[in-house]
């Protein structure tokens, strides 16, 4: 713990085989990135990878920091959103990294959410076989998941994620004041990782959470709770993929309510449920799974439901069959057919994997969250 941009910083430290790094969370201290980067060795050019949205809120203020501390900066905007994810996308950002002469040497900063993030670090990845990467999460989401692991992806026509690598940032540089700004509908998105990261992983944080939800949701949270919660979710993470980089055993907990919260958004068409919502969701037929497989006692299971209550319920989404579900969740390679491998809790703040779901209950699941409203 450190003190800077006005409040304590906290400091997650990630190992990975490739190279291990640190995630910083605070509040504030977006001004304070060039001096991290600099601490790193790298630069000093740099291109900054943010889409339009961040980059019309934060975009002014990072650059005018980075150049301040003696940075070239190179602004590469992309359009905002999934749709722009895609190989199209990357090599419109290639293009531009030829275009501002930069190469191997240099490093590419993504400012914003996990579409930046994945994005930006696919292209760090490739371009020139690998270049100098750091990751400036703008989304609650993003801080505390997608940009903890070393994952980035594009999307294809036919999936999402389809084509990737394992790439870890040099640096992951929080800044929770940057949530300032975010719509409400991506505060409740990035909450739901939050509740499932302390669901399967830390009881404590659950009761944190219970005490804040809201809070966290509409923005009124004291500060240091916000940066409590995120460094505490981030670390959690990191710790998982700390110990399980191949996604062998307990990175897969991390899908907890997403192999029916996945099913949800392909079935519902991508659109109407953000992925948040359908993890809720999918959380909660999960967690009727835990209990029903003797896991989660009816205690836990009531303060589980009773949580996840508290998140808005999507309006307007027509009922999803339980059929279709049950065939896009067990195409899902997360379950495979005949044997439906099932995150379930086994008390609350902590996950197994079930290795056989009974093909009824996995049914069952599917009907759960059919009707869920
Ligand atoms: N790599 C991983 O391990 C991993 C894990 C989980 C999710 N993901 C990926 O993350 C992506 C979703 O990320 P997301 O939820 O951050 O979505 P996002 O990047 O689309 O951001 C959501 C919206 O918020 C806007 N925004 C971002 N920061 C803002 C700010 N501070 N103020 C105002 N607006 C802001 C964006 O412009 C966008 O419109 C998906 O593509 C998903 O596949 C990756
Ligand atoms: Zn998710």
């Amino acid at each position: 713990v450190s003190a800077q941009g006005g409040s304590s910083t906290r400091s997650v430290p990630v190992t990975s085989s490739r190279r291990g790094y640190r995630v910083e969370v605070g509040h504030g201290t977006l001004p304070s990135l060039g001096k991290a980067i600099q601490a790193l060795g790298l630069g000093p050019r740099l291109a900054l990878v943010t889409d339009r949205n961040v980059l019309g809120i934060w975009g002014g203020p990072c650059e005018r920091a980075l150049r301040a501390d003696g940075f070239e900066i190179h602004a590469l905007p992309i359009e905002a959103g999934e749709a722009h994810k895609t190989l199209r996308g990357a090599e419109a950002l290639y293009d531009a990294l030829v275009q501002a002469g930069l190469g191997r040497g240099d490093t590419l900063v993504a400012l914003g959410g996990g579409v930046v993030g994945d994005l930006g670090g696919f292209v760090a990845a490739t371009y020139h076989r690998g270049m100098g990467f750091v990751q400036v999460p703008t989304t609650l989401l993003a801080q505390v998941d997608s940009s903890i692991g070393g994952k980035v992806a594009v999307d294809l026509p036919s999936g999402k994620n389809l084509v990737g690598a394992f790439y870890p940032p040099a640096l992951v540089w929080a800044d929770v004041g940057t949530l300032a700004t975010l719509p409400l509908r991506e505060r409740w998105n990035g909450l739901a990782e939050v509740v499932k990261t302390a669901l399967i992983a830390d009881a404590a944080l659950v009761s944190v959470l219970e005490a804040s939800l809201e809070s966290l949701a509409d923005g009124t949270a004291p500060r240091e709770v916000l940066v409590d919660i995120v460094a505490r979710t981030a670390a959690l993470k990191a710790k998982v993929v700390s110990e399980d980089e191949e996604e062998k055993g307990p990175r897969m907990h991390l899908n907890f309510g997403h192999t029916l919260g996945h099913a949800l958004e392909t079935v519902t068409g991508h659109g109407p449920l953000s992925h948040g919502e359908a993890v809720v969701v999918g959380m909660r037929a999960a967690a009727r799974v835990s209990h029903a497989l003797g896991s989660l006692e009816a205690e836990g299971l009531d303060r589980v439901l009773a949580l996840l209550a508290r998140f808005p319920r999507p309006q307007g989404v027509s009922k999803p069959s339980p059929a279709a579900l049950l065939e896009v969740a067990a195409r899902d390679k997360k379950a495979l057919v005949g044997k439906v491998r099932f995150v379930v809790l086994d008390g609350v703040g902590r996950a197994r994997v079930e290795r056989s779901l009974p093909p009824a209950l996995f049914s069952q699941a599917a009907a759960w969250a059919s009707e869920d409203r």
